[in-house]
């Protein structure tokens, strides 16, 4: 596995492959890498030759209120890269922040998804999606793979990507890949390692509640609202503070009514020093 720290060198690799006819995918990663992350790489090879997996922790999403995220999010750059190899990536793009943002990030040009951009997460962190969707499109540009792969864990993530390729126009593939778990149920995620021991057979809750959300709207049951607040009833007396806990239409994360049958529970809650996230999908 070769690993391209520059915009030029990136290309001229992908370029390279590209030439001997080899479908590209790419892996887009902040790092700290876990089997959620391999899954992706997993994925990406059954649809593609050659795997491009980038890490890079973007300043772009964190935000001013992030309260220091960005800095203490964990950097484990070597680990990562072992990984990869034994994974069976092709190319690693680690670019520096001044790679990325040469003018720095204040004046960047952004790419605003409207809307679903503004709901769930994107209240509790304004511009979180729009640095997602701006990095996002520099990477689609750079690299400009066949195929992208990203994880369902983060799902209006993976919806604001899906906007933006449909409406940039990007000829590229999007995959959603479902989420990986701890045995627990618990969704693997980089921020779990902020939770003590304790806390961390605790979390397993969020997933739980989920799950019997899920259950008692598949048995038919039409109150949403009672559902979706006994679930935060449920958190909160797990010892969470939940951010939102809400049923949603699948494709556009609009409130569902008892009309609707593809659905998505979404839920965002703290849990000591970590705010975890969780969804669980399906047809009713
Ligand atoms: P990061 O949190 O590193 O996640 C990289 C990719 O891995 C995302 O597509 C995410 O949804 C996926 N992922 C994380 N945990 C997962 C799990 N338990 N199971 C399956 N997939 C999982 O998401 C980002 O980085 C960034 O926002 C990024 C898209 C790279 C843009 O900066």
């Amino acid at each position: 596995m070769q690993t391209v720290t520059t915009i030029a060198d990136l290309r001229r690799q992908v370029s390279l492959r590209r030439q001997s006819g080899a479908r590209i995918a790419l892996v887009p990663t902040m790092g700290n890498l876990h089997a959620g992350h391999l899954q992706l790489l997993e994925a990406a090879k059954q649809h593609a030759d050659r795997v491009v997996v980038s890490i890079f922790v973007n300043p772009l999403q964190f935000g001013d209120a992030s309260g220091g995220d960005f800095e203490r999010y964990p950097r484990t750059f070597e680990a990562d890269r072992q990984k990869l190899v034994e994974s069976g990536a092709d190319l690693l793009f680690f670019p520096s922040q001044e790679e990325m943002y040469p003018a720095g990030v204040e004046n960047v040009t952004r790419v605003e998804v409207p809307g679903i951009s503004d709901i769930l997460c994107g209240v509790s962190r304004p511009g979180h999606f729009v640095g997602v969707a701006t990095v996002v499109t520099k990477f689609f540009n750079m690299v400009q793979p066949d195929v992208a792969v990203f994880g369902e864990k983060d799902y209006q993530q993976l919806l604001v990507i899906r906007r933006v390729t449909a409406e940039l126009c990007f000829p590229i593939e999007v995959f959603g890949v479902p989420t990986v778990r701890e045995a627990g149920g618990l969704a693997m995620s980089s921020r779990n390692q902020y939770l003590s021991a304790e806390e961390r057979q605790r979390a397993a809750a969020l997933y739980r509640t989920l799950q019997a959300a899920k259950e008692r709207l598949i048995s038919g049951e039409g109150d949403i609202a009672a559902i979706e607040s006994d679930a935060e009833k449920i958190l909160n007396e797990a010892g969470f503070c939940p951010e939102y806990f809400t049923v949603c239409r699948a494709d556009d994360l609009q409130p569902a009514t008892v009309a609707d049958t593809a659905l998505v529970i979404l839920a965002a809650a703290w849990l000591g020093e970590a705010r975890l996230i969780d969804n669980i999908q399906f047809q009713r």
